[in-house]
């Protein structure tokens, strides 16, 4: 008989592991368990993936245009490709980004290396990498679509990184699945994920729940993200959130 809990970690690693079938069959989980499903997903780039465009998000490229984030250290969070890393590279930034997959990893290494930016990648579960490996301070923590995949117990861990790696003043600039018309991802309720078992692909959220958990930190903007046509040289569909958020 095992007895497996002994810290709040070991409860969140527990919770993990409800999830864990759903993700080896459908890919839903995006902790550790869900390395092998997102190396499924990158390993072939031909596919019509919106996200696997190298272009950045519209309303990134906003903030910079309007001043709201200066160039400063950045953390890329579940960078993918890393759209957004480069992006902030080639605008004067100094880049980490992190990402679970090492086929989106090594994706993104070529991707800098044709951009002719430096970026220092990390492959790994951003929650559980040692303190070492992101070093922070970070005046800007950029996460395109990777809180979303977490199963609710990881927002824990998420509020915990913010609050080690982001600096005073710095900003969280989010993605995340819009609740609601024309929206994506699942509306079960916190409860309602764990009975069953599964992150339907990813969670939906209102303005209200963002506002909510990330109730420590000040709403610069928060809206829909604005779409783009395919020959724009920026990334945007209408079914996400964005948000940046100034930490005080
Ligand atoms: C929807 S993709 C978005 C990728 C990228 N941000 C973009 O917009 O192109 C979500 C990414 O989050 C990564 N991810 C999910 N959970 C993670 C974790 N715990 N630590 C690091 N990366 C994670 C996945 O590997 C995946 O690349």
């Amino acid at each position: 008989m095992d007895r497996t809990v002994r810290t709040v970690e070991d409860v969140l690693a527990l919770l993990d592991g409800l999830f864990a079938s759903a993700s080896e069959a459908g890919g839903r989980l995006a902790t550790g368990d869900g390395r092998g499903f997102w190396d499924r997903f990158y390993t072939d780039r031909s596919r019509p993936v919106p996200f696997f465009a190298a272009k950045p998000d519209e309303n990134l490229a906003t903030y910079l245009d309007r001043g709201l984030v200066a160039a400063g250290r950045a953390l890329d969070l579940g960078c993918g490709a890393a759209r957004n890393a480069v992006y902030l590279a080639a605008h004067g930034f100094e880049v980490d980004a992190v990402d679970l997959s090492s086929v989106a990893v090594a994706w993104a290494e070529e991707r800098a290396r044709e951009a002719g930016v430096g970026v220092r990648f990390r492959c790994g579960d951003a929650f559980a990498l040692p303190d070492a490996e992101l070093t922070g301070p970070y005046d800007l923590v950029v996460d395109s679509g990777c809180f979303h995949h977490l199963p609710p117990h990881r927002r824990v861990s998420y509020l915990s990184l913010l609050d080690r790696v982001l600096a005073p003043g710095g900003h969280l600039a989010l993605t995340a699945f819009a609740a609601g018309e024309g929206g994506m991802g699942s509306e079960h309720t916190d409860a309602e994920l764990y009975r069953e078992r599964d992150l339907g692909g990813g969670l939906a959220y209102t303005p209200e729940s963002l506002r909510w958990i990330f109730s420590e930190f000040e709403e610069v903007e928060l809206r829909r993200m604005r779409a783009t046509p395919p020959e724009s040289t920026l990334f945007g569909v209408p079914f996400l959130w964005t948000a940046l958020f100034r930490r005080d």
